[in-house]
């Protein structure tokens, strides 16, 4: 083994100047800004920007309704919320997301459930939603992780047969297509997230789509204290949190919106041309991509082969470091269900867990849920991917990660 050959080892580095990078607001943000301050009104309710942010969405994604709050998991508690499910009953969702995905399922008194998920796509499959179906099942969250969609014809397909409703969770999804159909417009309701890490942002927000219009109204309910701002006679029906965003920011993401498809489409290119410079090496797997799919590559995140590599993953990770990669261990530092907070169930402070009282029956989170999950989280490598990078800065970080394989593979 060479190994003096890496820049770790005092070795030429792979890449000693900085990436692409890029303004991600400008002056089309400016001038829907200034249009907000000319209105004299910052409030949603007056319907200026928001409505054509929303006009803009629905035409985007060919879907009916879009509802407008305060972040990705303002609207996904929104979603669940409307889904009207009693306290005590069980959602299914993934180990590998972030937690915005199950704030809204652990506030309305619902018990989070977790399906392993697939250890190249690292989504939740059918076959491992099925294994936790129980008579209590009340609704899935799909996490399009990265922007990769989950097989979403066989999950609607289990869905339909036990009739429950399925969210996508799209945060990090936008223009991700599945068989020709963009993600978040396949289950009862896509949500989106505008936070300032997104492929679109607006500082902080989130959208909700869908096709049902009773659905929507509720959606937009629960973001607006359940106020019944279209007049139908429920006011203050629910207990709903006040999820509301400004006009500022819906001016800001409206611009945005027109550059989703210049964002992805780099980001998916990139992310393909990398894939096809390092798959070649048997000690690691790049992430699977169905040829039906099309994943946005939020991020980019391979796996190094137990037994296959010499080195530990932190090594590896500094290895890439020294090449001038800015490469990190893993996504989320483990599933969501060994985070303290769920091992010890304190949900809220007291001991008291309100969805487990409301079951009537004792849950429990514990190393060994999900195995798959577990693996992937300790063997994930992931790289920058960025709508600014140039190809030579894709080849640079390939060449890098080759250069790093061919000194640590066994
Ligand atoms: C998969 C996923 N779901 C939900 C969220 C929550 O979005 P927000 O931060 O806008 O609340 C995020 C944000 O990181 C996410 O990545």
């Amino acid at each position: 083994m060479n190994i003096g050959n890496l820049a770790i080892n005092g070795g030429p580095k792979t890449r000693e100047t900085p990436f692409g990078s890029g303004a991600r607001y400008g002056e089309t943000e400016k001038k829907e800004i200034m249009e907000v301050l000319a209105n004299d009104r910052l409030s949603y309710w007056s319907k200026f920007k928001v409505n054509s942010f929303c006009d803009r969405v629905k035409e985007y994604f060919s879907c009916g309704y879009c509802a407008g709050g305060s972040s990705g998991s303002a609207v996904i508690h929104a979603a669940v919320a409307a889904l009207e499910i009693p306290p005590g009953y069980e959602v299914i969702s993934s180990p590998i997301t972030d937690i915005g995905t199950l704030i809204g399922v652990l506030y309305q008194n619902l018990i989070p459930v977790f399906a392993d998920v697939d250890p190249h796509t690292y989504n939740l499959t059918a076959e491992s939603i099925r294994s936790r179906i129980t008579d209590r099942t009340r609704a899935i969250i799909v996490v399009h992780l990265a922007g990769n969609p989950c097989e979403m014809d066989e999950i609607m397909e289990l869905a339909r047969e036990y009739k429950i409703p399925v969210i996508e969770d799209c945060a990090q999804a936008y223009n991700s297509i599945y068989k020709g159909r963009k993600a978040g417009t396949i289950g009862s309701a896509g949500c989106f997230s505008l936070n300032e890490s997104k492929h679109i942002s607006c500082g902080d927000g989130g959208f909700a789509i869908t096709d049902d219009e009773e659905l929507f109204y509720r959606i937009h309910n629960y973001l607006d204290k359940y106020y019944d701002r279209f007049q139908r006679g429920n006011r203050m029906f629910r207990l709903a949190p006040c999820y509301r965003l400004s006009e500022l920011q819906y001016a800001v993401a409206l611009a945005q919106l027109d550059k989703i498809d210049a964002i992805t489409d780099t980001r998916a290119r990139h992310a393909e041309s990398l894939t096809r410079q390092i798959e070649h090496n048997a000690a690691i797997s790049v992430p699977k991509v169905y040829p039906h799919s099309r994943s946005s590559f939020w991020f980019y995140m391979f796996r190094l082969i137990p037994g296959k590599i010499s080195c530990s993953i932190n090594d590896f990770v500094k290895a890439l470091n020294a090449e001038g990669i800015s490469a990190v261990a893993g996504y989320i530092p483990r599933p969501i269900y060994l985070e303290k907070m769920f091992t010890e169930k304190a949900f809220f402070p007291g001991g008291v867990w309100p969805a487990e009282l409301a079951a009537g029956k004792t849950y429990t989170y514990e190393p060994g849920l999900c195995p798959a999950a577990e693996e992937v989280l300790t063997s994930a490598v992931r790289v920058p991917v960025s709508e600014f990078f140039t190809s030579r800065d894709v080849d640079d970080i390939a060449a890098a990660i080759n250069k790093v394989l061919a000194v640590y593979r066994k």
